[in-house]
């Protein structure tokens, strides 16, 4: 579904990504795993246009997405769920919903329900403030916001950063729904072995702006982890 081929970005003279490729399968939910620094919010900062690449291709189906401007992408049916989240602090948990309703293929105008069935404390608390929920709360804002879209591939940039254990399995199981009962497909950047084990069927593994290895989640090797992820 998602098709990146030899990619290379920098940021002033760093050469950032080298060469990266990799695939997201359409259905499936991916996990993109590597150390710090790496270059792993990079690459979904390219896909999402925040950053341009020097050279490379993207293609989402069969589209090519660098040929589609940044503010375009989200609504070619890609929902992106930031590091760090990046919610509206000072707007209502309904308003910074609403924000994502416009970008909407179906043109319907309204906040799904599904979201507030998935996350019914965001229903609890749609009129509170941004601001001031808990971490894990804002995180589960800030899928529900991408969700609004009606995405057909859904990216989270490690959404169990910072967040309490009880909530990360919670989020956990979303994306888990999400991928088995809506269809839809997961890019999930997560450094975190055992949710990645638990909800990835398939790993990609970054070093250096590289992909090094990559299969089935059942693939993913002591020896690979210790090259690759431990520190
Ligand atoms: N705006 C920027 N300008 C210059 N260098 C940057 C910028 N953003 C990131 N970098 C550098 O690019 C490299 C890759 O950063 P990136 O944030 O993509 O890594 P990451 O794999 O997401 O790391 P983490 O696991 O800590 O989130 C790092 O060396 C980082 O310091
Ligand atoms: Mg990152």
């Amino acid at each position: 579904m998602l098709s990146v081929d030899e990619l290379n970005q920098y940021y002033g003279e760093s050469h950032i990504l080298r060469d990266l490729s990799l695939e997201v399968p359409a259905g499936r939910c991916t996990c993109v795993m590597g150390r710090n620094g790496v270059g792993k919010t990079t690459l979904l900062k390219t896909v999402m246009g925040e950053v341009a690449p020097r050279n490379g291709a993207i293609r989402f189906d069969s589209e090519d997405l660098l040929k589609r401007r940044p503010e375009a992408r989200a609504g070619m049916g890609i929902g992106y769920v930031p590091q760090g989240r990046q919610i509206f602090a000072t707007l209502s948990v309904e308003e910074n919903l609403r924000i994502g309703v416009p970008a909407r293929r179906d043109k319907q105008r309204k906040i799904p329900e599904r979201i507030y069935e998935l996350f019914p404390v965001l229903k609890e608390m749609r009129y509170r403030r941004g601001g001031d929920l808990s971490g894990g709360q804002q995180q589960q804002l800030a899928i529900g916001r991408a969700l609004v879209l009606d995405p057909r591939l859904l990216i989270l940039d490690e959404p169990g950063e910072g967040i309490q254990p009880n909530i990360v399995a919670q989020i956990g199981e979303v994306i888990r729904r999400l991928n088995r009962e809506d269809g839809l497909t997961v890019l999930l950047v997560e450094q975190k072995l055992p949710f990645a084990r638990k909800y990835a069927d398939n790993f990609v593994i970054m070093d250096r702006g590289q992909t090094v290895a990559g299969g089935d989640i059942g693939q993913l090797s002591d020896d690979l982890i210790k090259r690759h992820l431990t520190v």
